[in-house]
């Protein structure tokens, strides 16, 4: 049983996270918790041990099922509105209909504003992102996002969205990890002026059991998931990974306080091996999501 006194300390032997400044002049906590696959039922459980271990970022979708959730979390905590990073992201079955989905987001989320709306995959084949991006346009001239951004988009998607766009996408989110860098996506992005957020950051584990990792984790007393987050924060890469369990959480957390050699930073760059876990933007249409 940890005491509320105990956990104050616990909490104050974090880390500062830095804030990445989106292209708008919005900061987001560049070390964020992501809710990708935590069932509905678990979600208002760990995201309320996300804050309490000291997370004020949180990523969310329409098409993960767990809004309602985490917004209940976020309500319990106490925490003001104002401290804690907000996103969550455009079904793509709703991209024709994109006010009414994020009035719907935040009915589920429980809030009248959203930090950062993404839409959530390009579809190509449906051919509506155009359309979707206008109507996040205006919620943003609204006031209701505070920034608007896109996910999964390949260099290609984003050039066709700047062909008829106002507002710069903030953030291009999409799947980056140690055996998938996706670099030329990464550096074009950054050329456009967009902040890279990387999904799936720690390989769903997958990038953990790499020899360059461990032999990092080994040498320093870290964990590997310490050395992943690290060499994607020294990068500037914002990440949201997810841990259902409360220490974890707080162990890819205290990845904001270590630092990498250049060699290592090199020697985890190496690990590149093309190995997507998730779908291909290019044809993926997760018509259900
Ligand atoms: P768990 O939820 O049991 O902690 P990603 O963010 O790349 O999708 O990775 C999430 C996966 O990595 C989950 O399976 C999670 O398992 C696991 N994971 C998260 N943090 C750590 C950690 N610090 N050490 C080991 N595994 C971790």
């Amino acid at each position: 049983m940890v005491r509320p006194q105990q956990r104050k300390i616990l909490m104050t032997t974090q880390p500062a996270v830095p804030n990445v400044t989106l292209n708008n002049g919005v900061k987001v906590p560049q070390l964020g918790f992501g809710v990708f696959q935590v069932p509905p039922e678990e979600t208002q459980r760990i995201v309320e041990d996300a804050l309490e271990a000291g997370y004020r970022h949180i990523d969310t979708a329409a098409a993960y099922r767990n809004e309602a959730a985490v917004g209940a979390a976020i309500a319990a905590s106490g925490i003001p509105r104002e401290d804690i990073f907000l996103t969550t992201k455009l079904r793509n079955g709703e991209q024709g209909v994109a006010q009414e989905a994020f009035q719907n987001s935040c009915r589920e989320l429980g809030v009248d504003y959203v930090d950062l709306y993404l839409i959530h995959w390009p579809v190509p084949s449906r051919n509506l992102f155009a359309e979707a991006w206008k109507a996040m346009e205006k919620l943003h001239a609204s006031g209701q996002i505070r920034a608007i951004g896109v996910s999964n988009f390949l260099a290609d998607h984003l050039e066709a969205l700047l062909q008829s766009a106002d507002v710069v996408p903030a953030v291009n989110q999409f799947e980056l990890h140690p055996t998938f860098q996706q670099s030329e996506l990464a550096a074009k992005s950054r050329s456009l002026g967009i902040a890279v957020e990387a999904y799936s950051p720690l390989g769903q584990g997958a990038d953990l059991d790499a020899g360059a990792v461990t032999s990092i984790a080994g040498k320093y007393g870290v964990t590997p998931a310490q050395v992943v987050l690290a060499w994607h924060l020294a990068q500037g890469t914002i990440v949201i990974p997810k841990s259902a369990n409360s220490g974890r959480m707080r162990d890819n957390l205290a990845a904001a306080g270590f630092v990498l050699t250049p060699e290592e930073m090199a020697g985890i760059t190496a690990l590149e091996a093309g190995a997507r876990i998730g779908s291909d933007p290019a044809v993926a249409a997760h018509s259900q999501m």
